[in-house]
């Protein structure tokens, strides 16, 4: 299905170095196109560039950066074009849950949460996700084209109070950026979608949340399916959140609580 859709194109992900981030650039490179790996821990993207330039020597970059900080999400864009010349694809996985990336645990009903763990969560989980949609509009719109898929969450759906950053910032990440971005975007051939993910097996733990499959998703599925809304298969979606989810939402009754499952490694 993605034979020769991605010959010379080129893919940023952030999150590159981990979990879907990675998947996604090594498919992408499968399926011809240039990678640029954006990640803020440096060994492990160092790691895997290097791994991923064995086989597709000249095709991947790797960039260290923390997506929280403007002048670095700049610098990530400005590096994929020198290489490349293009980004046709942007892909906005970086981030987590607040909890997790943390380990800093508490509910919100106990108050017991630091402000600057919020912080962290909006930041990393939405403003980096606009920052990176803002820096790459203006070399799609010179293009006159490209992809940019927004990541949300379940927790972003039916809300998360152990993870209320993630789940607020997941929420603004999948509605009023992705739909503001692809009304700006149409005329210059530019999408703007977004995936909300339920629980998902990059973490064993991942599989302790309920679905009404019965199963966490594979990180091939969620992958394929940013593939197919980045190639010519998806080509009449814009402004839309796909919610995959394994049917989850429709147990939002039952499963109350257990979306805390966001806080296990
Ligand atoms: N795995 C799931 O069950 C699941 C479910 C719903 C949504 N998601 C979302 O999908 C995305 C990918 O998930 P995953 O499971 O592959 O995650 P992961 O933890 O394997 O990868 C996330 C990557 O983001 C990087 N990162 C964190 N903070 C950063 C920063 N400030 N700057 C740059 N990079 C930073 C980490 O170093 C890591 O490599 C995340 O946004 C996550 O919230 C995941």
């Amino acid at each position: 299905m993605f034979q020769g859709e991605f010959n010379g194109k080129t893919l940023l992900a952030t999150g590159g170095a981990s979990g879907m981030g990675l998947l996604l650039c090594e498919e992408f490179l499968k399926y011809g196109g240039n990678a640029v790996l954006v990640d803020i821990n440096a060994d492990a993207l160092a790691l895997h560039v290097q791994r991923l330039n064995e086989r597709y020597a000249g095709k991947v970059i790797g960039v260290p950066c923390d997506v929280r900080d403007y002048k670095q999400v700049c610098n990530a864009c400005d590096e994929a074009v020198k290489a490349f010349n293009s980004i046709d694809v942007l892909v906005n996985l970086a981030g987590g849950a607040e909890i997790r990336m943390l380990g800093v645990a508490g509910d919100l009903e106990f108050c017991d949460v630091p402000i600057e763990v919020y912080d962290w969560g909006l930041d990393v989980n939405l403003r980096a996700q606009m920052y990176f949609d803002h820096a790459v509009f203006k070399q799609m719109r010179a293009q006159m084209s490209g992809v940019i898929v927004n990541i949300g969450s379940i927790a972003g759906m039916e809300g998360c109070p152990r993870n209320i950053a993630y789940s607020t910032s997941k929420s603004g990440a999948v509605g009023g950026l992705t739909m503001s971005v692809a009304l700006a975007g149409a005329k210059y051939n530019v999408r703007c979608v977004a995936l909300s993910p339920g629980p998902v097996l990059t973490r064993k733990a991942m599989s302790n949340m309920k679905t009404l499959l019965g199963r966490a998703g594979e990180p091939i599925e969620l992958v394929n399916m940013i593939l197919f809304l980045a190639s010519s298969h998806g080509a009449f979606i814009t402004g839309e959140n796909i919610l995959m989810d394994g049917g989850r939402i429709l147990m939002r009754d039952k499963v109350h609580g257990d979306n805390n499952k966001y806080g296990e490694k």
